[in-house]
């Protein structure tokens, strides 16, 4: 057998949910284009894949979601009165996100859970290891995971997941990892996974986030995973089985994350994200952050 191993080139990126926890703001708007300072979600998503060079980008869609192809697709007449305006740094801003791409877009069809999601990327990505991203979760670009990941992938053959430290009163939102450490290097052993379990049946603190670096023996595996937790093919399931399967797949390897990451899955979380990384930009960082000490005062 060739000891040549696949380099991941290819991101999938989810986008087919509802957005129903940020209802009414996303009833005729996918909830990836919600502003996070002045740029949708989804974009800080598409840059950190491409600044990982992962430049084929495969985006799972579905009804209502058209926003995220116009977002990524050039805009001529708008693009076109900014130039007549001479204004270029708005031009800029407007072109920056047509020329992250190309990206692939395939649609889910049916709400069938994450893991049918995946699935739906079988065909375009094939025989490889391929990165998936979630847009509920913001990695800051001055901290390293999916390189990271890339690279355990790399070394051990696997499957790679993220995991971060959460007070055990939330691990029932997560996917949950049972993990060892592994000598001398900087990522884990997964023995077993199981998503959202309640707090007194968490077999650690361990939660997964969203960022996945699979071999593609996870296609043929969800194919074969019946629905679970809410009735959704889970993609943790999946992963569960790789992790307990002899050999099949070259087994789950964990990247315990300590850097900084933004949720945006819920409205609490979101606000959070926003008033963080808008309190760091050089235009208004300040000026925000002062005015927050008037209004909590
Ligand atoms: C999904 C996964 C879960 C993971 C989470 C990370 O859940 O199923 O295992 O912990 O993403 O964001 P969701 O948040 O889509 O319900």
């Amino acid at each position: 057998m060739s000891m040549l191993r696949k380099t991941v080139r290819k991101a999938v990126i989810p986008a087919a949910g509802l957005g129903t926890r940020f209802l009414p703001a996303t009833k005729a708007m996918p909830k990836e284009m919600l502003p996070v300072v002045d740029a949708p979600a989804i974009q800080y998503v598409v840059e950190e894949a491409v600044s990982a060079n992962l430049t084929d980008i495969l985006m799972i869609t579905g009804r209502s979601k058209r926003a995220l192809e116009d977002h990524f697709d050039g805009a001529p007449a708008l693009e076109r009165t900014l130039e007549l305006k001479g204004d270029q740094t708005r031009l800029d801003a407007v072109q920056y996100s047509s020329g992250l791409g190309p990206i692939h877009y395939v649609r889910q069809g049916e709400p069938k859970g994450l893991g049918h999601a995946v699935l739906c990327a079988r065909q375009h990505v094939g025989d490889e290891p391929f990165a998936v991203l979630l847009g509920d979760d913001l990695i800051d670009e001055r901290d390293e995971l999916l390189t990271t990941m890339m690279r355990v992938q790399a070394e051990t053959g696997g499957s790679v997941i993220a995991l971060i430290e959460v007070e055990p009163s939330q691990i029932s939102a997560y996917g949950c990892a049972d993990v060892v450490s592994v000598e001398g290097e900087n990522y884990v052993r997964v023995n077993s996974l199981v998503e959202k379990p309640d707090a007194n049946e968490a077999p650690s603190n361990l939660a997964i986030i969203g960022r996945y670096v699979l071999h593609p023996s996870v296609f043929e595996v969800l194919e074969n995973t019946e629905p679970g937790r809410g009735g959704e093919i889970q993609l943790t399931d999946a992963l569960q089985t790789l992790a307990t399967a002899d050999g099949v797949g070259g087994g789950v390897y964990g990247v315990v994350f300590r850097g900084r990451r933004y949720d945006t899955g819920d409205k609490l979380s979101y606000l959070k994200a926003v008033i963080t990384l808008a309190s760091d930009r050089a235009e208004f960082g300040e000026d925000l952050k002062n005015w927050m000490k008037g209004f909590l005062a």
